[in-house]
């Protein structure tokens, strides 16, 4: 039996959106098994500075229910390292918006020496989290003004 290719990818995933989609779509296809390292909600408010619309437990739920992923791991820090000795999955996928970023460059040193690749990959222009967040404040505005 051939080897299964194990997947890595992380993220907050809230608000749920297309860009969501096509990222776990596009790593799904270069994987057999995609485990997604779901950012926790006390880890979001540390790292991005923004408090989830979404709990963690039904991130995890909607997660669960998409085609794309096949396991769940709370993600609580950046140490991708330490991930990889618990899970030793093969591939790790990002968005391309962090390429070159000082977090992937340290990591892909470290993975090359022990040949663990990162994929990065199209990031979808025009939506995020933070575009919904705003987009659905402005409307809001816009429906006060129209009272
Ligand atoms: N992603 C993507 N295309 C988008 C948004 C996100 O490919 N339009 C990817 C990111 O590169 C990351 C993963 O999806 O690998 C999870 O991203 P996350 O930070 O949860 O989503 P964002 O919408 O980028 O959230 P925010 O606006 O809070 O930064």
């Amino acid at each position: 039996m051939e080897k299964q290719i194990i997947g890595y990818i992380v993220g907050a995933f809230d608000l749920f959106h297309i860009g969501h989609v096509n990222i776990l779509k596009n790593a799904r296809k270069m994987c057999d098994y995609l485990i997604v390292g779901l950012s926790t909600d006390e880890w979001v408010k540390k790292y991005k500075n923004k408090t989830t619309a979404i709990p963690f437990n039904q991130r995890k739920e909607v997660l669960m229910a998409c085609k794309f992923v096949d396991s769940i791991v709370p993600q609580e820090d950046f140490d991708d390292f330490k991930m990889w000795e618990r899970l030793k999955f093969d591939i790790m996928f990002v968005g391309d918006d962090w390429k070159e970023s000082e977090r992937f460059k340290g990591l892909e040193e470290k993975f090359n020496k022990i040949r663990i690749k990162i994929i990065y990959l199209p990031y979808t222009k025009g939506i995020s989290t933070t575009e919904i967040k705003k987009k659905i404040a402005e409307r809001g505005l816009e429906e006060k003004n129209e009272e």
